[in-house]
């Protein structure tokens, strides 16, 4: 059935493909976003790929009650999806109020509206940063949460709000996914990850390198206990994600309460062997030096995805070289991101 989805964080980097998504499986879209990390031509891009516009966006921090009523009293939202959140683990050490105010304020505040307006169904966003430093992979949703880092705890204390908020309104249906590490673009070249200042992921470093923006990479350590030293993730395309939020869209009332679930390939790979697939996939060759581990760091990081596989069906189906591909189309579409 076609929903008014009300997306915050819409304009962002996962947001604006799930719009996509959302958009060519006949939703309606309303997006909510200040802008604080993304483009309002981000917007723009999404109706040109979907070939119509979303319903309207609201420029508005998630926090104002006042603009999120006005939302929910515009339009008949039918769901959420919470994007809306500062995501730097290294600037969350340095500020982690500002952390905890936005992330968990924000999603406070988004649910109080959302129960007032009568909204019931709700898709966060989670962090696979919640596992910490893992001893076991694959990660199952049963993996003890761990935090390391403020942006990590406001993640797994968003969780554990929502999670006994489900307990006392037994209306409220919430699904959180824990994405590992999102990378790529959209595959047309009109979206893809433009972050402000100096990249702190590793893809968007890579592809800066690529086109000239950037000198080398650091590769932040050598020494784990891995195939190669360097520390392995589990990337995923973030079209499977995307298609990931409906899929979880529509069975979001298969059962009450909240429910968790790993958003991730179960295939992990090194630092090393992202270089390699990157240099082969854009034709450049990636000149980098290795460093010190840098602080925080863990050696591996993998999902099992076999929950979301078993309830909806749902699995990443995109490779590592197409998220370099995808990514690498995107920068050199665009050398300087969003910006003109
Ligand atoms: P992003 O920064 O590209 O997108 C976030 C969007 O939210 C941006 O458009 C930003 O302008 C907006 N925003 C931020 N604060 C806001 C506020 N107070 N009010 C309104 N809008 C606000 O990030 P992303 O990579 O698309 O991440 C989306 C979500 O997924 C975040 O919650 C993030 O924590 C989570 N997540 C991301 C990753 C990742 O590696 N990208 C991994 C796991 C989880
Ligand atoms: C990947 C690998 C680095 C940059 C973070 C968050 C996580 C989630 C995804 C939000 C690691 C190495 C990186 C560089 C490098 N986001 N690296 N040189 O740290 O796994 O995860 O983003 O929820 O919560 O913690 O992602 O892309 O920064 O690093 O060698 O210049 O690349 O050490 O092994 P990370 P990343």
């Amino acid at each position: 059935m076609p929903q008014t989805v009300l997306v915050t964080g819409g304009a962002g980097f996962i947001g604006s493909h799930t719009c996509v998504d959302l958009l060519h499986s006949g939703h309606e879209v309303v997006v909510l976003d200040d802008h604080s990390n993304s483009a309002p031509e981000a917007l723009e891009r999404i109706a040109k790929i979907a070939g119509r516009p979303i319903a309207a966006a609201h420029v508005a921090d998630v926090r104002d009650r006042r603009a999120l009523d006005a939302v929910f009293t515009s339009h008949p939202i039918d769901a959420v999806i919470h994007f809306a959140a500062k995501k730097a683990v290294g600037e969350s050490v340095q500020i982690p109020l500002a952390y905890y105010d936005i992330n968990v304020g924000g999603t406070t505040a988004l649910v109080a509206a959302m129960h007032d307006h009568g909204v019931h169904r709700l898709v966060f966003s989670s962090s696979c940063s919640i596992y910490g430093d893992a001893t076991t992979v694959p990660l199952t949703e049963e993996s003890p949460a761990a935090p390391k880092n403020p942006y990590a705890m406001s993640k797994w204390t968003c969780e554990q709000i929502l999670a006994d908020l489900c307990r006392h309104v037994p209306e409220l249906r919430v699904l959180a996914l824990r994405y590992f590490n999102p990378a790529g673009a959209h595959p047309s070249g009109l979206l893809g990850e433009d972050p402000h200042g100096v990249p702190n992921n590793i893809m968007p470093f890579l592809t800066q390198i690529a086109v000239g923006r950037r000198d080398e990479l650091s590769v932040f350590g050598d020494d784990y206990p891995t195939a190669d030293g360097t520390g392995v993730r589990d990337y995923l395309h973030v079209v499977d994600v995307a298609e990931g939020h409906r899929a979880a869209l529509d069975h979001i009332d298969d059962g009450p309460g909240m429910r968790t679930f790993n958003l991730g390939t179960g295939r992990g790979a090194s630092v090393l062997e992202l270089v390699r697939t990157f240099e082969e996939v854009s034709g450049r060759s990636i000149p980098y030096h290795v460093t010190a581990r840098r602080p925080g760091d863990v050696a591996e990081l993998v999902a099992d995805p076999a929950k979301a596989a078993a309830a909806w069906g749902w699995s990443a189906r995109r490779d590592l070289a197409a998220m370099c591909r995808d990514a690498w189309n995107f920068q050199q579409q665009n050398p300087s991101g969003y910006a003109p």
